[in-house]
Formats: structure tokens, C-alpha cells, sequence
């Protein structure tokens, strides 16, 4: 049987652990609960705020029998507000439990985390770098949705620069998925990293950029949209804050964009969703985002078999 050596970036899956994940998902999506992860320890460590994440991950070890140790707030609670450093942390709780769930405020945080970590450590968002569980339950609904991961125009939508989730989507689709075309949507300011986009192309695929939502929407099986990420602008950089805002008005899922889309389009968003898609749109048969989030509860289920119990 093999073990998932916990889960750093979306680059580390190949396809056959990927297939994996996307098969366990589904099992677990039938399962109500299990004693499957009876005795074992996962510990929950968010420096930055989370809702789905956190609590989807807690709910997964709960529902597969295992239990869950956290600090509330690890910023303000954990040693860290008396100077701990995250490695001198990680030595520690790796200590205390079978793996270790880390949100962390800067890029790197769980590859860093890993080094020093007695047990597996999973990437729940680290800065501005990645998001590899959402990009995975992101997959895991896009399959549910259209049956394949193939011949589709996924549009990304908003804050690209700033976004991890669609880093994360992006680096996961362009390794694997190279039948698909990627439409970056967004205002100048908040482009998609060079980093990505250079991968992409040389991964061969067809990826576009441009600032013209209504001309992207009709050509998309996929709209993925985003909020501006407003935790990532420096307290010096307000101005630019604001024109992004201001910018971004007009990348807004709403009735009029809706009409544009294809029939059997869906609308995505890794939320939480501030304005950037409209209430009214939460009626459409197309809006996902919510399937999409408790997806995350399944797939979380999987990693965490994976990773603890193997497969
Ligand atoms: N999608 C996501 O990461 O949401 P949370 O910040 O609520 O965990």
C-alpha cells in the first residue's frame, strides 16, 4: 500500500495519484463515516483566517474517525506571538500528532514547515504561492460537472496576481491537462505571474490574457472567478488597492454575463466571495461554488486516508 507523503504543491502529483485522489473523492462523497483514521492525530495550524479550509479538513479527520488539535488564530495564539519560528513550531507539534495541516502567511511556509516536520505536513495556502487541496477539489468539480478534464476553456478570473488558488489551478491543469485552453481574465494591475504563464507554455498549452470579460464568457465551460485579495496589498500600496477595486467592477459575475455563457457552462469561486459575483446569480443552475466548496470536504477525506492510512 502507498502513503502520500503529504501534499507541498500542485506539481508534486502525477497523473496516477491524481486519479487516485479523484477516485478516494468519490468514494468518500458516498461514505457518511468511518473508523477508518480510529487513533490517529491530525493538528490544524492557521496563521492566516480560513472558513472552508480549516473546517473542512476538521470535519474530514472527524468524519474518518480521527481526531483534531488546533490553536485558535496561530498569529495572535500560538508561540508565535512571543517569537517562536515556524520551524522551532513544526519541531514541536510534529511531535504531538500524524500530520500537520498549515496555513501559513508566506510563500514557501509548507515547503519550509516539511523540513522540520516529523510527519506530513499539507500546504492549506501558504502567501501568495499556492493552494494545492483547492486546486484539487477544484479539478474534482470540474470532472463532476462535465464527466472529463479535457477540450475545456476554463476562464480565471480577478486578482490573478495575488491568487493562490489560481496558481495552484493553473500549474495542476497545465502538468496534466494539456487538452484544455485557459483564458486569464483581469485589470492590468493584477495580471497572472510570469512564473505561471512561462509554465504553461512550456508545458504547451493554449493560454490567452486579456482585460475583455464579456468577449472571454461565451468561448468558457468554465468561469473561475476571484476576489480582489486585499490582505496582499501593502499598507503603502492603498491607491493601487483602490483602482484595483474600482477596475475589477467591471469583471463582475452578474445577469447581464450570465446571458453571455454557454448554457452548460459552470460559474466556480474558491471563496469567501465579496462582490465579484452577484447574489442573483447564486439561482443558476451554472453557479457551483458552493457544490464546489463542499467538494472540499471530500476531497480532504481522500488526502487525509492517503496520507494516514495509504491507498
Ligand atoms: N477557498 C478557501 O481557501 O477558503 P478559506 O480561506 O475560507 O479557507
Amino acid at each position: 500500500m502507498k502513503k502520500l507523503n503529504g501534499v507541498i504543491d500542485s506539481q508534486q502529483f502525477d497523473q496516477e495519484t491524481l486519479n487516485s485522489v479523484f477516485r478516494i473523492s468519490a468514494d468518500m462523497e458516498k461514505m457518511q463515516s468511518h473508523d477508518l483514521l480510529k487513533g490517529k492525530i491530525m493538528a490544524s495550524l492557521f496563521y492566516e483566517p480560513s472558513t472552508r479550509t480549516r473546517l473542512s479538513f476538521e470535519a474530514a479527520m472527524c468524519r474518518l474517525g480521527g481526531q483534531v488539535i488546533s490553536t485558535e488564530n496561530a498569529q495572535q495564539f500560538s508561540s508565535k506571538a512571543k517569537g517562536e519560528s515556524l520551524e522551532d513550531s513544526i519541531r514541536v507539534i510534529s511531535g504531538y500528532c500524524d500530520t500537520i495541516v498549515l496555513r501559513y502567511h508566506k510563500e514557501g511556509g509548507a515547503a519550509r514547515a516539511q523540513q522540520f516536520s516529523k510527519v506530513p505536513v499539507i500546504n492549506a495556502g501558504d502567501g501568495k504561492g499556492q493552494h494545492p487541496t483547492q486546486a484539487l477539489l477544484d479539478l474534482y468539480t470540474i470532472k463532476k460537472s462535465f464527466g472529463k478534464l479535457s477540450g475545456l476553456t476554463v476562464a480565471m478570473v480577478g486578482d490573478l496576481s495575488n491568487g493562490r488558488t489560481v496558481r495552484s489551478l493553473s500549474y495542476m491543469l497545465g502538468k496534466h491537462y494539456s487538452d484544455n485552453k485557459i483564458i486569464f481574465v483581469s485589470p492590468k494591475q493584477t495580471r497572472m505571474g510570469e512564473d505561471v504563464k512561462q509554465y504553461l507554455t512550456s508545458h504547451k498549452i493554449n493560454w490567452e490574457e486579456t482585460d475583455n470579460l464579456k468577449a472571454a464568457a461565451p468561448q468558457a465551460d468554465v468561469i473561475y472567478q476571484t476576489r480582489v485579495q486585499r490582505e496582499r496589498f501593502q499598507d503603502g500600496d492603498s491607491a493601487v488597492y483602490e483602482q484595483v477595486i474600482k477596475e475589477s467592477e467591471r469583471f463582475n459575475v452578474n445577469g447581464e454575463l450570465l446571458a453571455l455563457m454557454k448554457k452548460d457552462s459552470i460559474v466556480m469561486h474558491p471563496l469567501p466571495r465579496v462582490t465579484e459575483i452577484s447574489y442573483s446569480v447564486d439561482q443558476d443552475p451554472r453557479a457551483r461554488y458552493f457544490e464546489q466548496a463542499e467538494n472540499g470536504l471530500f476531497v480532504r477525506m481522500a488526502l487525509l486516508k492517503m496520507i494516514l492510512s495509504g491507498y
